[in-house]
């Protein structure tokens, strides 16, 4: 059993990835959830309709840090440590990361105060034990967003140096701890993403059954 969080600039392919990943787990026997922040619950699901919405009234960044963390204390009580303690691998697509990425370094929250709402959101012994980064450039970001050409949210119609931010600080956090950070070329082929993964699990004997 593992936690293992999928983190990444919109459109980098965790969520394909995160398909595929589950579908090899499924393959070995493995008994998982997928989820999300924020969302996850009924009441995260519905704080990430008004935090992605860019129709809703506008959001100062610290209320949309305090609904995001609310969200994520939600997930942690209700689907990550019940699931948990079934033994079941948890998979999740974001994590505080996210928050320190698009809050901090992305709306220019200052760190201290982003870091402690991050300590009193989550509980100490609630740690991923891999965080898997999809990094890529925010001109790939941008391609693939014209490409897919659905209307964009709040954070996806930020300017290219909002997200470049966020990739820095991603780039930083994993490059600081990177015996539980596993940092991916998303520019790679699906297939291949998916490979690296599941040498990267197999290597860390968390396959064996
Ligand atoms: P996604 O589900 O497509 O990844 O989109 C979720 C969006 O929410 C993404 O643009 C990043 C943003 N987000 C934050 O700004 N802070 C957070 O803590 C989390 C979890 C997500």
């Amino acid at each position: 059993m593992a936690f293992i969080v999928f983190e990444g600039l919109d459109h980098s392919g965790k969520s394909t990835l995160i398909q595929s990943v589950s579908k090899e787990l499924k393959k070995r026997g493995k008994e998982f959830v997928i989820t999300r922040e924020p969302g996850g619950t009924d009441l995260g699901e519905k704080i990430r309709e008004t935090v992605l919405n860019p129709y809703d009234n506008p959001i100062s960044p610290e209320t949309e840090i305090l609904l995001i963390s609310a969200s994520r204390r939600d997930h942690i009580e209700k689907v990550i440590i019940p699931s948990l303690e079934a033994g079941k691998w948890v998979i999740c697509d974001r994590f505080w990361p996210s928050t320190s990425a698009f809050q901090g370094a992305g709306r220019g929250l200052p760190a201290e105060q982003v870091k402690w709402l991050n300590h009193f959101t989550v509980p100490q012994d609630i740690t991923p034990d891999l965080w898997i980064l999809l990094d890529m450039p925010v001109s790939e970001k941008e391609k693939r967003s014209q490409m897919q050409g659905h209307s964009s949210d709040r954070f996806e119609m930020q300017d290219r140096s909002f997200h470049q931010r966020v990739r820095e600080h991603y780039l930083f956090l994993a490059e600081n701890d990177k015996t539980s950070w596993f940092i991916l070329n998303a520019l790679l082929s699906p297939e291949e993403l998916t490979s690296q993964v599941i040498e990267e699990l197999s290597k860390r004997k968390w396959l064996n059954s």
